[in-house]
């Protein structure tokens, strides 16, 4: 039996994907234990370095959420932040980091079911890939 917990941060837009996991939480919908929420204003604000900080400070996973396509409060942020991660997806590997710690959803604030399953979707995920071991420098 695999008895590793991993640390997930999540990285959830405040207007959809947060509020999707209020909606969880006031449902009282049961979801893994493991994620930590960092609220951010929108999804285009993150850089690249916050994931890998995150990381670095002891994350196993991280999981991005954000509005849905032209959902975004911000116009085009969820765009930015997709183009974003389809480059930073290829240098992922490079730091030491397997793409199957980092995740990207789009969960809207009506979602509470959806949110729960990608919590636990992610969090198995990152349960099979083991403890994550450090950056290579
Ligand atoms: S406001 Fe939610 S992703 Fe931009």
């Amino acid at each position: 039996m695999n008895s590793f917990e991993p640390k997930i941060v999540a990285f959830l837009c405040n207007w959809c994907s947060y509020a999707g996991a209020d909606l969880a939480g006031t449902s009282r919908l049961k979801y893994a234990p493991n994620i930590r929420i960092i609220k951010v204003p929108c999804t285009g604000r993150l850089d690249p370095v916050m994931l890998v900080k995150a990381f670095e400070v002891g994350a196993d996973g991280v999981l991005v959420s954000g509005c849905h396509p032209n959902d975004c409060h911000y116009r085009t942020g969820n765009f930015l932040a997709r183009r974003r991660w389809m480059i930073f997806k290829d240098m992922l590997e490079f730091v030491g980091i397997e793409p199957g710690r980092v995740h990207f959803s789009w969960v809207s604030a009506a979602e509470g079911g959806k949110f729960v399953e990608v919590v636990n979707k992610v969090t198995t995920e990152v349960k099979t890939l083991g403890p994550f071991k450090g950056l290579t420098s």
